[in-house]
C-alpha cells in the first residue's frame, strides 16, 4: 500500500468541520472573492509573513518588499499570499521588545502551522523579529526563507556621519557629561535615523541577519544590502523564487540548525564583533531544534577567532561600509579554515561553494587574518560564584585595563533604584568600584531590558570617567560599548547568587581565567538567602506566562513549553 501524499496548496490544512470536502469547498468559495482565477488557485501557496507596522519604523519598507516577493513567487509559478504577524520594534515596546520575542515566535508558529502554506518568506529585520521568525519556522516545520528589510543608511551631520544607534549612545553620554548642549542634542535626535531600515551598525539586527544567512536561510549577500538600495528589492524577488524551489525540494528549517552550522554562526558572530544579544537568540533557535548552545564552545571558538570587521560599536564603519567592502562573502572567505564548509543552505549548496571567490574586497573594513581588529573573538563567557550558570562579556567593546580587576560592589536593586541614585552626587562611588544591577533578568518584571550598559554616575562622567565594570542579569544593546558583564545566570529574580550581592561586597573579574566571583563567605550568603523572597508573580496574561515559563539566558530565554521535545 502506498501513502496518500499530503495535500498541497490551498488543499492543505483544511478547517475542521468534520467534512474535509466541505471545508475545502468553503475555502475556495471565500478565496474566489479575492478575484483569483482557477489556474492561480491551483498553484503552490507561498505565505509571506508581513511585519509592516506603523509602530515599527525599521520595517517602513516592508510593503514594497512584500510586493517584490510576490513578483518572485508569481514568476516562478506560485500563488503568494501575505499575512500579518506581530511586529516588534525596539524603542516602541514596554517593558522591552525581548519580553515579546517569544510571543511573536508563538504567533508566527501558530499561523505557519494553521494556514495552507507550502513554504513561507519571513520578512523581518528589527532585533527580535528574525530570531522570533526562525524559532517559529523551526517549530512549525514549514520550509522558510528569511528576508530582512536591511540596514538604514548613515547620513552626514556637521562634519561626520551618524546612524542609529551607537551614535545615539555616544551623544547621550556626552550630553550627560555636559559636553553637548540642549540645542545640539536636539539636532542630533533628528539626524540619527534618517532612512528606513534597521540600525546602521553591527547591532543585534545586523548580527542576526548575518547569522540567518550563515545558517543558510538566505543568500550571504542579502544580509547587508542597504534598506534603500534597489538590490534589496531584487533580494526580495529572489526570496520569492527561492521559496518556490522549496516547494519542489522541501527542507525542514530544523535541518539547517546543526552543531556544525551553530559553530559557523558563532564564528561569524565573533569575527563580526557582533551583538551579545545574538548569543541568547542563537541559544533559543538551537533549543527549538533540540540542541543546546554551549557557552564553553563559544569561549573555545572565541580564543581562535579574530575580530575582522571594523564597524561600530567596536570599530569605526557602518553597515553600508561592510556591504560595499564585500560583506559576508569576504568575511567568511578570510575565515574558511575555521568554518564547516560542508554545511548546506536551503538549496543544499555547501557554505564553501556559497562563499566562492569574492569578486572584490575592501580590507580597510573587513580585515585580513594577518591584520585583525583583534586577534581574539569579541565575546567571552564567564563563570564563577556570581554566575554559576554563566555570563557574557563583550571583550571587543570593553576596556582591557579592567579585564583583571577586584573592586567594591555598588548594588542597585532594580531599574527604579538605579534611576533614583545613579546621578545623586552623594552616591559613594569611585571609578574602581563595580556597578551591579539586579532584578532585570528574563523572569523579572523588567523583562530583560537592554539596560546592562549602566550609565557612568554623572559626577564621574563629568570628571572624565568613560568606563567602569558593570554587571547585571539583563542585556545590552548590540550598539553599545563598555566593560559590561551581561546575562548573569541564574538571574536575581530566580534566586541566583546575584540576588544576594550587596553594596560593599568585593567582586573579582578575571577575563584571563573566565571567572566572575562574589567574594563573600558562605555563612553570610546563607543568612542573606534566608531573608530573600522572589518577586510576586504577575496576576494574569502574557506576563504571567513569561514569569512561569521563561528559561534563563543560556537557554535562550525561551519559554520552556516552546522548546523542542526531548
Ligand atoms: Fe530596529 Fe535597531 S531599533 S534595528
Amino acid at each position: 500500500m502506498t501513502d496518500t501524499p499530503a495535500p498541497k496548496g490551498l488543499a492543505a490544512r483544511a478547517a475542521n468541520y468534520g467534512d474535509r470536502a466541505f471545508a475545502l469547498y468553503l475555502r475556495r468559495s471565500f478565496i474566489r472573492s479575492a478575484g483569483y482565477s482557477d489556474a492561480m488557485l491551483g498553484r503552490p501557496v507561498i505565505g509571506i509573513a508581513d511585519t509592516r507596522s506603523d509602530l515599527n519604523s525599521c520595517h517602513r519598507t516592508a510593503p514594497e518588499l512584500v510586493e517584490a516577493v510576490k513578483r518572485g513567487v508569481l514568476a516562478a509559478g506560485g500563488l503568494p499570499l501575505a499575512f500579518p504577524t506581530i511586529s516588534l520594534c525596539e524603542p516602541f515596546l514596554a517593558p522591552t521588545s525581548m519580553h515579546y520575542r517569544n510571543l511573536m515566535a508563538l504567533d508566527t508558529e501558530a499561523m505557519l502551522s494553521a494556514q495552507p502554506l507550502d513554504a513561507v518568506v519571513l520578512v523581518g529585520g528589527c532585533d527580535k523579529t528574525v530570531p522570533a521568525q526562525l524559532m517559529a519556522a523551526i517549530s512549525a516545520g514549514v520550509p522558510a526563507v528569511q528576508l530582512v528589510v536591511g540596514p538604514m543608511s548613515a547620513m552626514r551631520f556637521e562634519g561626520e556621519r551618524l546612524s542609529a544607534c551607537t551614535d545615539c549612545r555616544r551623544f547621550w553620554a556626552a550630553y550627560r557629561a555636559g559636553e553637548v548642549d540642549e540645542a545640539k542634542i536636539a539636532r542630533v535626535e533628528g539626524a540619527l535615523a534618517t532612512t528606513a531600515g534597521t540600525c546602521g551598525v553591527m547591532g543585534t539586527a545586523s548580527t542576526m541577519a548575518a547569522i540567518a544567512a550563515v545558517l543558510g536561510f538566505m543568500p550571504l549577500e542579502a544580509a547587508s544590502i542597504p534598506a534603500v538600495h534597489a538590490d534589496r528589492l531584487r533580494a526580495a524577488e529572489a526570496a520569492g523564487a527561492q521559496a518556490m524551489r522549496l516547494v519542489a525540494r522541501p527542507v525542514a528549517p530544523a535541518a539547517l540548525v546543526t552543531p556544525a552550522s551553530l559553530d559557523n554562526a558563532l564564528v561569524t558572530l565573533l569575527a563580526l564583533g557582533g551583538s551579545t544579544n545574538a548569543v541568547v537568540h542563537l541559544a533559543a533557535i538551537a533549543g527549538r531544534a533540540g540542541l543546546a548552545l554551549d557557552l564553553k564552545r563559544l569561549d573555545a571558538l572565541s580564543d581562535r577567532t579574530p575580530v575582522l570587521v571594523d564597524l561600530k560599536p567596536t570599530g569605526e564603519g557602518y553597515m553600508e561600509d561592510f556591504h560595499a567592502a564585500g560583506g559576508l562573502r569576504v568575511l567568511l572567505h578570510e575565515l574558511r579554515d575555521l568554518l564547516h564548509l560542508e554545511a548546506p543552505d536551503l538549496d543544499g549548496v555547501p557554505l564553501g561553494t556559497r562563499i566562492g571567490a569574492p569578486p572584490f574586497a575592501d580590507h580597510r573594513v573587513i580585515r585580513r587574518r594577518g591584520d585583525p581588529v583583534s586577534p581574539v573573538g569579541g565575546l567571552v563567557a564567564l563563570y564563577g560564584s556570581l554566575a554559576p550558570g554563566g555570563a557574557i562579556l563583550k571583550r571587543a567593546a570593553a576596556t582591557p585595563s579592567l579585564f583583571e580587576h577586584e573592586g567594591r560592589a555598588i548594588v542597585f536593586d532594580g531599574l527604579e533604584d538605579l534611576a533614583r541614585r545613579i546621578d545623586d552626587d552623594s552616591l559613594d562611588v569611585t571609578p574602581a568600584d563595580i556597578l551591579v544591577l539586579k532584578n532585570a533578568g528574563p523572569r523579572s518584571p523588567a523583562g530583560m531590558p537592554e539596560a546592562g550598559h549602566l550609565p557612568i554616575p554623572r559626577k564621574l562622567a563629568r570628571a572624565g570617567v568613560k568606563d567602569m565594570i558593570r554587571i547585571s542579569d539583563c542585556r545590552m544593546s548590540g550598539t553599545a560599548f563598555g566593560t559590561t558583564i551581561l546575562h548573569v545566570a541564574p538571574e536575581a529574580a530566580a534566586g541566583g547568587p546575584l540576588a544576594l550581592a550587596e553594596t560593599g561586597d568585593r567582586i573579582r573579574l578575571s577575563v584571563r581565567d573566565r571567572r566572575l566571583d562574589l567574594l563573600v563567605d558562605d555563612a553570610t550568603l546563607a543568612a542573606r538567602r534566608a531573608r530573600w523572597s522572589p518577586p510576586p508573580a504577575p496576576p494574569r496574561g502574557w506576563d504571567r506566562l513569561v514569569a512561569e515559563q521563561v528559561l534563563q539566558a543560556p537557554d535562550g530565554a525561551d519559554l520552556a513549553f516552546l522548546r523542542a521535545l526531548g
